[in-house]
């Protein structure tokens, strides 16, 4: 078991979860998320469907909950998220060209301005690649091309000059087709003076399939003069504890090593809320108790 919160080892990086009030009734849970992390992200409060159901009707109930838990329990948030492929309304996946644009600057400024000063960091765009590192056909590059990136960046940080803004994805932990397509848009990003602050590094991971070259990517996108951070971390571990645990720890200690790695953040709490509840892939049981993962995670933050 653990001997104290995370949060008091986090003192080089920040610790977080994704949080949702849907399991606040378990008193468990939500003294877990107060106690342990000192960043929480919503797991799913601030997508699009969530804050804005029906087009110019923004709902900001559950949204607000979290970010008050937030300030009551003395945590940062990071928003999660504005523009995505995924979680869109039907009247936004109706709309094209620059109707679309137009909603897309709105549903920025209105969420990142009602939240301005109270968010650390915003994930922008989210999961905008394909595998093989081009840009994902969506309802996004249908209306703009690879443009509603940059447009997308510049109304942000129009609306919350102080938030950290961050481009998101998956499977681009290691050095690949898919973080290199990444890299290299980051670099035109940055050449091209667009607003961007930050790479999000989802890390759902199975156990024993950390990429061994991690440290080395994260690196690489920090020398582009970036801030880096693990944003989603999960690792499925059903039957294999102990090595669930040593990969958290290997996943701590290579943000630890890069000097630009602000923080990890765990998608989750407890095995049973998790979107891959079948997995077991996070620190605390069904019950609240800590695994092997919350010792190795607690060890690896000191
Ligand atoms: O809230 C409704 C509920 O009213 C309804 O009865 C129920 C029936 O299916 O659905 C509920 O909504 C679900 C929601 O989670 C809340 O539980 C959605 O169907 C379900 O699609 C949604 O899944 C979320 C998923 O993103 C899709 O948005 C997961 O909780 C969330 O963990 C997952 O998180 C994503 C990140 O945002 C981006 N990266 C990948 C990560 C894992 O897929």
């Amino acid at each position: 078991s653990i001997s104290c919160a995370f949060r008091d080892h986090a003192n080089k990086i920040y610790i977080g979860a994704a949080v949702s009030p849907t399991y606040f009734s378990d008193a468990t849970y939500q003294s877990l998320a107060g106690a342990q992390f000192n960043f929480l992200t919503p797991e799913n409060e601030m997508k699009i469907d969530a804050t804005e159901p029906s087009q110019g009707q923004f709902n900001y109930a559950q949204a607000d909950e979290l970010v008050q838990f937030a300030q009551t329990n003395n945590m940062k948030v990071r928003g999660h998220t504005l523009v995505w492929h995924s979680q869109v309304p039907s009247w936004m996946q109706s709309l094209t060209g620059t109707a679309l644009e137009e909603a897309m600057k709105n549903h920025i400024s209105n969420v990142m301005g009602r939240y301005k000063g109270g968010i650390y960091a915003w994930d922008v765009v989210n999961e905008v690649f394909n595998e093989d590192g081009t840009l994902r056909d969506s309802i996004w590059t249908q209306a703009m091309q690879s443009g509603f990136i940059a447009t997308a960046f510049q109304a942000a940080r129009e609306a919350d000059p102080n938030a950290k803004l961050y481009i998101n994805d998956y499977n681009i932990e290691g050095v690949n087709a898919k973080s290199t397509g990444l890299y290299n848009l980051v670099q035109e990003l940055k050449t091209q003076g667009v607003p961007i602050d930050g790479v999000g590094f989802q890390a759902h991971f199975t156990a024993g399939s950390v990429p061994t070259d991690l440290q080395t990517n994260l690196q690489r996108f920090a020398d582009l003069g970036v801030d880096v951070a693990i944003t989603e971390l999960d690792i499925g571990g059903a039957g294999q504890e102990a090595q669930q645990a040593t990969d958290y720890a290997t996943v701590i200690q290579d943000c630890l090593a890069v000097s630009r790695c602000v923080g990890v953040t765990i998608w989750g709490i407890m095995d049973k809320y998790s979107w891959r509840a079948s997995t077991n892939p996070l620190p605390f049981d069904d019950n609240g108790n800590a695994k092997a993962a919350a010792t190795a995670i607690e060890g690896a933050l000191q």
